[in-house]
């Protein structure tokens, strides 16, 4: 009890590390809030035992020096996507070409020393293509992935894909590989999340989406390199390139490994929905960026991707992973996509009800057709009642705490004063800025493999209603996330 009233007085609202924001939480909470430390600063491989055989066949964990990116483009549309490379290539890490059908006019005072090398791709009249209203280059570009295999580099392991308007999360997309042995054969990436581009003749629900990008192990890319043209012939009745590539590859009888990171992003307007709710792996591209809203408001497309970057860059397995928690005092549920944004809602929520992603976006095919706004994932209808709305705040800075040798990342949400509903609480609505404190997420590779979400816990202490101080954890063995009545 001393203790307690030692502490209940301080006020520790610089960025400290979570234990002291722990105990400076009341004595209500004290001894839970504790143990939660006690299980957050756990060596966490102590639970796992690891033997030395598990590695032997990874001798060396993937870095992004192992990896060859090809990247679709054409002469006409560099120039303008561009930007969108020049956001996450890093040329001092990365190898690969950008593939052109034509050498571009030189740009005077254009910096591309930040982009990577341009390659012109090898003519490829000779191939037949016959899909109606489709587009040719579909057969340069599928032959990016023989092209770059051809420019031999050495010291690959895995060769990845993307159009010239995928953004990748670098970091994300090697952590994600190293899952995988590169010597055998792998073909890793992730379909269409909407059904009907799935869902016929000319695609599968088997296929890498080009745009969401895709890897293949080395030695994969070798054998399909050769062969690759013999494949081209048999199919020119084909829309795109990745189906091309995935036609090939069903010829050599290998199936594509889904990595529910890689995204596609068939689907236009407001993508709040998609983020808010991603599953529980990490995020390695998004496309189609032009097709939809700017990611955060009062932002361009492009100062949206280079906010959510910057988060990523501090904390990348962490960037847009859910987390839910309940605010038992004042009955409101919290879901936070780390690095994006916090909703809150007035109430209990259940977590399984926020996984489900809000329909907040349009639909990709603007046809009139039947089923075309139909997902891959369970989505639910945004509430027709503002009031059973969340309101929400938006990623607006990120800091790290470099004291401790296990630095906190604070992060700031701030909310962009559009709700709709009247009745929400003053509470709520007194609220101008949430902070998230959260140690890097570092998860080992069998960690990956069976993924656990976090927990969060509304921190008691505050300096004023205006702010609200919330702290990602781990959980504790059986703990459950509900509100506790
Ligand atoms: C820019 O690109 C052109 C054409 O690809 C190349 O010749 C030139 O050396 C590049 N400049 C820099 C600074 O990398
Ligand atoms: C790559 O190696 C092959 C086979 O040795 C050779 O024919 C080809 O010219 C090389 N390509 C480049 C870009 O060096
Ligand atoms: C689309 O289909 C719906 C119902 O099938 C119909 O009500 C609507 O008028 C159609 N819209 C267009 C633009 O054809």
């Amino acid at each position: 009890m001393v203790v307690c009233q030692l502490i209940s007085g301080s006020k520790t609202q610089t960025l400290a590390p979570l234990k002291i924001i722990f105990l400076a939480s009341s004595c209500l909470s004290l001894v839970y809030l504790f143990v939660s430390v006690l299980v957050t600063q756990a060596p966490i491989f102590d639970n796992i035992w690891l033997t030395k055989s598990d590695y032997a066949d990874i001798s060396f964990e993937t870095t992004i020096n192992h990896v060859v990116f090809g990247i679709a483009s054409a002469s006409k549309s560099w120039e303008k996507r561009k930007e969108y490379v020049r956001l996450w290539w890093k040329p001092e890490q990365m190898r690969g070409c950008v593939f052109l059908d034509a050498m571009p006019p030189l740009q005077q005072n254009d910096a591309n020393a930040s982009l990577p090398h341009v390659c012109v791709s090898e003519d490829t009249s000779r191939f037949r293509y016959s899909f109606r209203g489709g587009d040719r280059s579909a057969i340069r570009v599928a032959r990016v992935l023989m092209e770059t295999v051809n420019l031999n580099h050495t010291n690959v392991r895995w060769f990845v894909f993307g159009d010239d308007d995928t953004v990748f999360f670098a970091e994300n997309l090697v952590k994600t590989l190293s899952k995988y042995d590169h010597k055998l054969w792998y073909y890793i990436g992730s379909i269409s999340e909407t059904f009907i581009q799935n869902d016929n003749d000319l695609s599968s629900f088997e296929m890498a989406y080009g745009g969401g990008g895709f890897a293949v192990s080395y030695s994969l890319a070798k054998v399909l390199a050769k062969v690759l043209d013999s494949c081209l012939d048999r199919y020119p009745h084909l829309y795109g390139s990745d189906a091309r590539i995935y036609s090939c590859l069903a010829e050599l009888g290998v199936a594509l490994t889904h990595e529910v990171g890689f995204h596609q992003v068939d689907l236009r307007g407001n993508l709040f929905g998609l983020l808010a709710s991603h599953p529980l792996a990490p995020l390695i591209s998004l496309h189609h960026l032009d097709k939809a809203d700017p990611i955060f408001p009062k932002k361009t497309r492009h100062q949206a991707v280079a906010h959510l970057l910057k988060a990523a860059a501090l904390d990348p397995l962490r960037v847009v992973q859910q987390t839910i928690c309940y605010d038992h005092m004042f009955s409101r549920t919290i879901s936070i996509s780390w690095g994006h944004a916090v909703q809150i809602f007035e109430g209990n929520v259940l977590v399984r009800d926020l996984l489900q992603v809000r329909n907040t976006f349009k639909q990709w095919r603007k046809e009139n057709m039947s089923n075309t706004d139909l997902y891959m994932f369970n989505t639910r209808q945004v509430d027709s009642d503002p009031c059973k709305r969340p309101t929400i705040f938006f990623l607006d800075s990120l800091s790290k705490n470099l004291n401790t040798n296990d630095p906190v990342i604070k992060s700031i949400y701030k909310s962009n004063g559009v709700g709709n509903c009247l009745e929400t609480k003053d509470l709520t609505k007194k609220l101008q800025e949430i902070r998230v404190f959260a140690h890097r997420l570092d998860l080992h590779i069998k960690q990956l493999e069976a993924r656990r979400r976090q927990c969060c816990d509304v921190l008691p202490f505050s300096s004023d209603d205006k702010v609200l101080n919330i702290a990602i954890r781990e959980c504790g063995e059986d703990e459950l996330a509900y509100m506790h009545q």
